[in-house]
């Protein structure tokens, strides 16, 4: 009985062992990341240049768990470099931030120090309303940012450690789920940013605030913030923008809900969260996408007669971002398809919506395009939305000018003709002048009617 429950307690230890490492050391990876600081010159201050060196940090999700240390660090790092991080949340074990032995690709991984300070913006200023500085700020602190393979998840996290032990602790961290966002026009969007705060540190229960900003080019605006210590929302929100304030409160869930989507919208978005003290962010891109509406003018062409040359325009409108090519093609009746080039394409024109329309004009010469009978002429417009195109009927009808053998042949008529007037003529003269004077009537006549035919 003793050796059965002996066995039993094994089997159970080592199912746990096993449970553990999945849990921990199996699916927290190791991850490589750039050491970044701001050079110190030799007067003791900044000379704003920064030095990068290679760093390795270990990850598990419970201080107690033994990482993987006994593999060996790579001789090319530095062994005060390499970090023990528990994060509880598990937030860094994200598999796009592990990816298999040997890949080339790697996640993206950088960490700093951090000073953490009270800050002054209104919507953050009431978290440190008591001035005072806890004690427990006081250590080595630290700042991680991560992007994951294929930008699959960005995270950004604070971490602390006690003075000079290299045992780091998650404190804050921030995540998003969608680093880049494209949308169409008019639809709802949903920029996801998620922050987990460590329940156990004295800055959390303080309340925290969240800020959008968006940044474009230089110009940057702020979209929306909100101060969760007093539930009180920044006068500067921009319209249609919201949060899921229940959902921030009960999960941490700060992601920005933008109502419609307009060309404007497009740009880098960044979420900040703040603790008291402490403050940590992710970016995200939208990109406002919409093909264009594609239409040719005029519709339907007006029939067209061998030789003679119509001009189509292409209008494509309604369109974002800016990028596009036009070109034309011909499809003629035997379906077969040949490309007619891009014709002359017009610069862009800007919408009050922001969304560009942009056209190009095609001469169709009849006779030089070799267009036969005629076929449909297409437009196709190429852009980042998707394909667009339209197409109109040509159609080229025979001879209305008469063509060369035909006027020869003319020519040839009226010649035998009138080589027939003159020998009837002179048959008649010849046989008596009373006669001929009548003759000469007729023959007069019979000219007329020779030149009339001629004529048709
Ligand atoms: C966050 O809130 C938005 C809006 O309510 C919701 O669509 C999204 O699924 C939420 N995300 C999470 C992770 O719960």
């Amino acid at each position: 009985m003793t050796e059965l429950s002996t066995i039993y307690k094994l089997s159970l230890v080592t199912f746990i062992c096993f449970i553990k490492a999945c849990s921990s050391s199996s699916s927290c990876p190791v991850l490589e990341c750039w050491f970044v600081q701001e050079k110190t010159g030799r007067g003791g201050g900044l000379t704003g240049a920064t030095s990068q060196e290679k760093s390795l940090l270990h990850i598990r999700t419970d201080a107690h768990s033994h990482t993987a240390k006994s593999q060996q660090a790579p001789s090319d790092i530095n062994p005060d470099r390499v970090y023990s991080i528990t994060d509880p949340a598990a937030t860094l074990c994200h598999l796009s931030l592990n990816p298999p032995r040997g890949s080339v690709e790697k996640p993206q991984c950088e960490i700093n120090p951090f000073s953490p300070q009270p800050s002054d913006l209104k919507w953050v200023a009431p978290l440190t309303d008591s001035g005072l500085s806890p004690i427990y700020l006081e250590a080595d602190w630290f700042s991680t940012s991560l992007q994951g393979l294929n930008k699959q998840v960005a995270i950004s996290t604070i971490m602390r450690a006690p003075t000079a032990t290299k045992e780091h602790n998650v404190i804050l961290s921030v995540t998003s789920n969608t680093v880049s966002v494209q949308s169409r026009l008019g639809e709802p969007v949903l920029l996801d940013c998620g922050f987990w705060v460590d329940s156990s540190s004295p800055l959390s229960g303080s309340g925290f605030a969240v800020e959008w900003r968006y940044q474009f080019r230089g110009d940057g605006r702020l979209v929306l913030a909100y101060d969760g210590k007093t539930d009180r929302l920044a006068d500067a929100k921009e319209k249609g923008a919201t949060l899921d304030f229940e959902g921030l409160h009960e999960k941490g869930n700060a992601s920005l809900i933008l109502q419609e989507a307009e060309v404007r919208h497009s740009g880098m978005y960044i979420c900040s969260v703040y603790l008291p003290h402490i403050v940590a962010q992710v970016t995200l891109e939208l990109e406002v996408v919409e093909p264009p509406s594609v239409s040719i003018y005029p519709s339907p062409l007006p029939l067209a007669v061998q030789g003679q040359t119509l001009t189509a325009q292409c209008e494509a409108s309604g369109f974002a971002p800016l990028s596009l090519e036009l070109s034309w093609e011909f499809q003629g009746i035997d379906g077969k398809s040949r490309p007619l080039g891009s014709g002359s394409v017009t610069g862009h024109r800007q919408a009050w919506d922001g969304t560009y329309s942009q056209s190009s004009q095609l001469e169709l010469d009849t006779t030089k395009l070799d267009l036969g009978r005629g076929g449909e002429v297409i437009c196709v417009a190429v852009h980042l939305g998707g394909k667009r195109q339209a197409s109109v009927t040509l159609n080229v009808i025979g001879f209305s000018t008469p063509s060369i053998e035909d006027s020869m042949g003319m020519v040839g008529v009226a010649l035998v003709l009138y080589g027939l007037i003159k020998f009837v003529s002179w048959t008649f003269t010849s046989s008596g002048s009373d006669v001929a004077g009548q003759q000469e009537k007729l023959v007069k006549d019979q000219k007329l009617r020779g030149f009339k035919m001629v004529m048709f």
